[in-house]
């Protein structure tokens, strides 16, 4: 049995962790905030160390990561906009938090550290699908901010010997994603919309495309990366390898719902990417990965979920 770090780990992606390594028996400390996170998203999960704190905070990261043998760093302010309209908040956690956890787990002497890298670094470049030779061109604070780290996670492992590996996140969705704000991921955004009748909001022409990526596969990508051997200092995407305009993403979801919407139109937002689609054959050959659930019934899970979940707040 061994102790892992979830770092974030009473948000969406790190409590989806947390949850599969106790099912797997394994112990696991989470460290968090709760600027976003919520101990709710943990309260079905038995046997949870729990510590809150920001990583922001030197002696924070220091005693977070005392006694670990892995360290999943999912720790972040997970926005485009919200980087856009306050870069300094969102440096603090994205890139100075990260650096906090990297020293520490260098002085710890943990096994390896496992980060949530994002594919908002490819930016606008023109190729599809995006691989992980190209050159990156971030447009947003939270985009340069997630490739600083990755750098300093790569420079880690050259400098200091630190086993990491980064993991490019493609538009995460699942249960327990937080649709609370402006700044939350668009299909959680979609589905209370949806749900509680208002109208869906789409900024720009909705003809913009995602790989939407279910968790239940990020996790399985990130447990792999955690214990796949020999890849220190390595960088790979974590996604379906698809890709679905919003526009036919809101029509897959009014299906399968069985609602119909007007959709209101508003001016694209700032520092957004047109179109983001992975390719997953270094993962695949790294780690062993392929996509255990696709689109289509990752929408079906996550829909599933809401509506018990509203049923259950009512
Ligand atoms: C970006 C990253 C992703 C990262 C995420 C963190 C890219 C390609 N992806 O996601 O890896 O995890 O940031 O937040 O850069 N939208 C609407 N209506 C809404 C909300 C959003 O139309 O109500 C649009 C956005 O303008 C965007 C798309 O939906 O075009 C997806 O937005 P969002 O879910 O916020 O994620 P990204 O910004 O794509």
């Amino acid at each position: 049995m061994s102790l892992y770090l979830v770092t974030g780990g009473a948000g969406f992606i790190g409590s989806h962790l947390s949850e599969e390594l106790v099912r797997r028996g394994e112990r696991v400390r989470v460290v968090d905030s709760l600027i976003t996170g919520k101990r709710a998203n943990l309260a079905h999960v038995p046997g949870v160390e729990f510590l809150e704190g920001d990583l922001s905070d030197v002696d924070v990261a220091h005693r977070a990561v005392a006694g670990v043998d892995y360290v999943l760093h999912q720790a972040a302010i997970p926005s485009v906009p919200r980087s856009v309209s306050d870069p300094i908040t969102s440096n603090r956690s994205n890139i100075d938090a990260t650096l906090n956890v990297l020293v520490a787990s260098r002085d710890a002497g943990v096994k390896r550290l496992v980060y949530a890298g994002s594919s908002s670094a490819y930016g606008d470049t023109p190729t599809l699908p995006k691989h992980e030779e190209m050159p990156t061109r971030p447009l947003s604070p939270y985009a340069l901010q997630k490739l600083v780290g990755e750098q300093y996670l790569a420079l880690f492992t050259k400098l200091y010997g630190l086993d990491t590996v980064t993991t490019r996140y493609f538009n995460v969705f699942g249960p327990r994603q937080d649709p609370s704000s402006p700044y939350s991921g668009v299909i959680s955004l979609f589905i209370s919309a949806l749900v509680d009748g208002r109208q869906p909001i789409i900024y720009g022409d909705g003809g913009q495309t995602r790989d939407f990526t279910y968790v239940a596969n990020v996790v399985d990508g990130v447990l792999r990366a955690c214990h796949a051997p020999g890849i220190a200092g390595e960088m790979m995407n974590v996604a379906t390898g698809g890709r679905i305009s919003l526009n036919e993403l809101l029509a897959t979801m009014c299906d399968l719902l069985e609602v119909q919407t007007e959709t209101i139109y508003r001016e694209l937002r700032a520092g957004d990417v047109r179109d983001s689609q992975a390719d997953i054959s270094r993962a695949k050959q790294l780690i062993g990965y392929v996509p255990l659930v696709d689109l289509r019934e990752g929408l079906e899970r996550t829909l599933a979920w809401y509506r018990g979940a509203e049923v259950a707040s009512r």
